[in-house]
């Protein structure tokens, strides 16, 4: 599995640590940053990993930010991302089964450092159902076109 990732200066510290949970899982994973702490904006980095999914250079994306919110609102702009911001469990594994969520956000302030790593674990070994829920995304898909 391919996972891009990348995270504001708000995020970095967890991203590190999400990013070595899900290497230990066999995860290959591609950090488009950011690499410090340094203030900086997090559309740059959504952009950057949202390319990668679309592009089908990754499997995956998880993005973190302070809250996971902005990181969400800018990678949905991006055509055939379906970005969720995600503080538990239950909606790590639906967003996958029922969304064919592509993109995980998270909120560093928001999550401690296990919880955030279980969430990608789960976001990550989880399929998508299809069925009833291919519909469904067929329908966001045509919100995009404009249809
Ligand atoms: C940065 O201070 C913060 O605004 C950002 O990380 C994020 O939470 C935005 O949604």
């Amino acid at each position: 599995m391919k996972i891009a990732m990348g995270s504001d200066h708000a995020g970095f510290a967890l991203k590190q640590e999400v990013k070595k949970h899900l290497q230990e899982m066999g995860c290959q994973v591609e950090d488009f940053g950011t690499y410090d702490e340094k203030s900086c904006h997090y559309p740059i980095y959504a952009q950057k990993v949202t390319t990668e999914v679309v592009g089908g250079r990754a499997d995956l994306g998880v993005l973190i930010c302070g809250t996971g919110a902005g990181m969400a609102i800018a990678a949905n702009k991006v055509k055939g991302i379906r970005a969720v911001t995600v503080s538990d469990c239950f909606t790590a594994k639906a967003a996958r089964m029922h969304n064919d969520a592509n993109v995980l956000c998270m909120g560093a302030r928001v999550l401690g450092p296990s919880l955030a790593c279980l969430i990608a674990q789960l976001f990550v070994e989880t399929g998508f159902e299809g069925g009833r829920h291919q519909t469904r995304i067929d329908m966001i898909s045509d919100i995009e076109k404009g249809k």
